[in-house]
């Protein structure tokens, strides 16, 4: 049987979420061709990844000195916009951090290309605008963000009756401290997650819960659902990524071992189930339990007011993930202590002067102001 090979851009290839999708393109050859490679930093791993794909294109951000490794491989270095709207390219994997995929995933949505997204921050900070250019371009946008893949696998056919959508969280390293001794947590500590193996950014968030947040408003755009339809349930185990209550009071669950790959083979493979043998399998007679607690909003103060910015809208979403990227990576470097990135975010949202309806650029430019205004106020801490 002959397979149309599905060609694919991926933004983001040399991160957490970027390799995870290069396996999935190895265990599925046949299914997949690597059109377009794009990295920022990591050129050692970018370079290997050309050796064994031999992309169309590559993009690389940072670094001039470096740019002349690439040119042994015949390679110009594109831009993000111009690899995405090849006309070999039929998926994009947005799995950049940060907001450099939001000008890529416009531009592939205008050129009617589905978009398989990892990077929930575009979809936060510009719901509104991808949410109306993916209809009028009738494109996909495939989750592969395990909490929203997972409401996607329960929801598959059943979208009519959907009582509301349940969001689990682990709570990251901070589930079992004592609120009183958050301060005094270290980088270290914060960024050995439990249950997932991430980059460090949505790490520390999934830790602050502000990831959670996120997730939320990712939902509430790509399922296009009320926010008051949205809960959020703690369960420390990472087996059920998320449900869906219906109307009738039936409640449908995804479970899986958590590993990202299998949420990006699910929607990479378009919802068709396939064995792929390097994935784990859940055996449930190995579980002893599975736990629900409901959130405790003392310990993760970061939540509330994040989901009540992201409900905001205009420039307030890009702000928040502007903000929170500098107290995320002033936390890393040991510059504020873990309680502070709250403080950091409530300091730029009270000076923020939000634009009403703003367009890419305005979107842009708030997250670019609060994540310059965070290390000014961070000296005020
Ligand atoms: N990791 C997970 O399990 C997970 C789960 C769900 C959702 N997500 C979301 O997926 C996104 C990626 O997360 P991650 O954990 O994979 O992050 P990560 O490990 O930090 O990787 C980020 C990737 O983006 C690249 N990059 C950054 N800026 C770029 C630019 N301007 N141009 C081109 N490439 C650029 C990086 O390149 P270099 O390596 O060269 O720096 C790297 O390949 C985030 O939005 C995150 O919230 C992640």
């Amino acid at each position: 049987m002959v397979i149309d090979k599905k060609g694919l851009a991926i933004l983001g290839s040399t991160g957490s979420i970027g390799q995870q999708t290069l396996d999935i393109v190895r265990a599925f050859p046949n299914n997949f061709q690597v059109i377009a490679l794009a990295a920022n930093n990591n050129i050692y791993s970018l370079e290997n990844q050309i050796k064994e794909f031999k992309p169309k294109f590559i993009s690389f951000n940072n670094d001039a000195e470096n740019k002349h490794l690439l040119e042994p491989y015949g390679y110009f270095n594109s831009t993000m916009e111009n690899m995405v709207t090849d006309p070999d390219v039929d998926i994009v994997i947005a799995a950049t951090n940060s907001c450099s995929s939001l000008i890529p995933i416009i531009e592939a949505i205008k050129a009617k290309k589905d978009i398989a997204l990892a990077n929930k921050e575009s979809i936060v900070m510009a719901g509104n605008l991808i949410s109306k250019l993916s209809k009028e371009n009738n494109i996909n946008i495939f989750p592969l963000d395990s909490e929203p893949n997972a409401i996607w696998q329960c929801i598959k056919g059943e979208d009519l009756g959907v009582y509301k959508l349940i969001l689990t969280a682990s709570g990251g390293a901070v589930r079992n401290q004592k609120i009183s001794d958050l301060s005094r947590l270290t980088p270290k500590q914060v960024l050995n997650h439990p249950n997932w193996e991430m980059g460090s950014k949505i790490t520390i968030d999934s830790s602050t819960l502000i990831n959670k947040a996120l997730e939320v408003a990712e939902s509430h755009w790509l399922f296009n659902i009320e926010w008051e339809k949205i809960e959020i349930l703690m369960h420390p185990q990472s087996i059920i990524h998320s449900m869906v209550e219906f109307n009738d009071g039936s409640i449908k669950a995804q479970m899986s071992h958590p590993d990202m790959r299998l949420p990006i083979q699910y929607a990479l493979l378009q919802e068709k189930r396939q064995i792929n043998p390097n994935l784990k399998r859940l055996d449930l007679k190995k579980i002893n339990q599975l736990n629900f607690e409901q959130l405790d909003k003392n310990k993760y103060p970061c939540f509330e007011l994040s989901l009540e910015t992201l409900k905001l809208g205009h420039t307030w979403p890009a702000v928040l993930c502007g903000i929170d990227e500098t107290a995320v990576e002033l936390f890393l470097k040991n510059k504020i202590q873990f309680n502070q990135i709250l403080t950091l975010i409530e300091k730029a949202l009270s000076i923020h002067r939000p634009k009403q309806n703003p367009d890419i650029q305005q979107i842009l430019d708030s997250f670019n102001w609060a994540k310059k205004e965070g290390y000014q106020l961070a000296k005020e801490l």
